[in-house]
């Protein structure tokens, strides 16, 4: 299946439908953003990562201001750039957030939005980053996400897994914890945010991203394991007659932690 981390060109075709969260929290997360940091006529701004511009692309929309988005995914950018219009002021790269091509004092705020968990440390590329924001500038992390992990046919599917002996471990909730606790040591002013909402989606949908292994975390599962979990899977729906025409809601979540570099 190729490495668990880093570049997304496997996943660009079917990202955006798979990892779709409800406007509304989309909005609440952008406006969240524009009450909270301090932008002036000048400022620029960096998403690290920046995929299929999930959030890049309606950040730089409500906050009218220059964005570069960078990513070591190709394949993900060329979704960007369908998605952006003449009006987006929105310049793309290919370019790996370890090795960033900027010098010092840079950016007002750079972002990243599921990007740590990929990451092989953490840390390492907050150093990295820290140089090219300006002073007094910011650092958001946002997670934006479903949590489909409830829905029938992934308790099915990961409960085969977890008797296999499985464990799915969020790096995730790990980064962000990491995080806080790194910069805020270091003097840094942190406020976060949450919001939840729900999204609904068909049980057939569900199982197609389990079948084709949509989530990152799935591709470190190993093809013998994916297979028979999904064989249990498809033998639990004929057993139990489901309807995977039926639509069921999930949990959806935006978390927004904003940093600010104290002078
Ligand atoms: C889970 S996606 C998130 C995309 C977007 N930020 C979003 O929230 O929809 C992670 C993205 O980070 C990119 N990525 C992974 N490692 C990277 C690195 N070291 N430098 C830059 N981009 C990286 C991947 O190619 C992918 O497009």
């Amino acid at each position: 299946m190729g490495s668990y981390y880093g570049c997304f060109d496997w996943a660009s075709s079917f990202y955006d439908y798979s990892r779709a969260i409800p406007d509304d929290l989309m909005k609440k997360t952008v406006e969240t953003i524009q009450k909270n940091v301090k932008i002036h006529s000048n400022s620029k701004i960096l998403e690290i990562g920046v995929g299929t511009g999930r959030i890049a692309i309606p950040l730089s929309r409500k906050l009218k201001k220059n964005t570069i988005g960078m990513d070591t995914s190709e394949k993900m950018l060329q979704n960007c750039r369908k998605k952006t219009i003449s009006a987006d002021c929105i310049q793309l790269i290919v370019a790996d957030g370890l090795s960033l091509p900027f010098s010092q004092n840079q950016f007002d705020i750079i972002l990243t939005c599921h990007l740590l968990h990929l990451l092989p440390d953490v840390f390492q590329f907050i150093e990295k980053m820290t140089p090219i924001l300006v002073q007094r500038g910011y650092f958001i992390n946002l997670e934006a996400y479903v949590d489909y992990h409830q829905t029938i046919p992934f308790e099915i599917y990961y409960g085969k897994l977890a008797e296999a002996g499985f464990r799915h471990i969020h790096r995730g909730d790990l980064a962000r914890r990491n995080l806080i606790i790194y910069l805020t040591k270091r003097g840094w002013n942190h406020i976060n945010y949450k919001f939840e909402g729900e999204r609904e989606i068909s049980l057939n949908d569900l199982v197609r991203f389990i079948r084709n292994r949509v989530f990152s975390h799935q591709r470190a599962i190993s093809d013998d394991f994916h297979q028979k979990s999904l064989e249990h899977l498809y033998n639990e729906i004929e057993r139990n007659d489901i309807d995977l025409s039926k639509k069921v809601l999930a949990p959806a979540i935006s978390r927004c932690n904003i940093f600010q570099q104290r002078s």
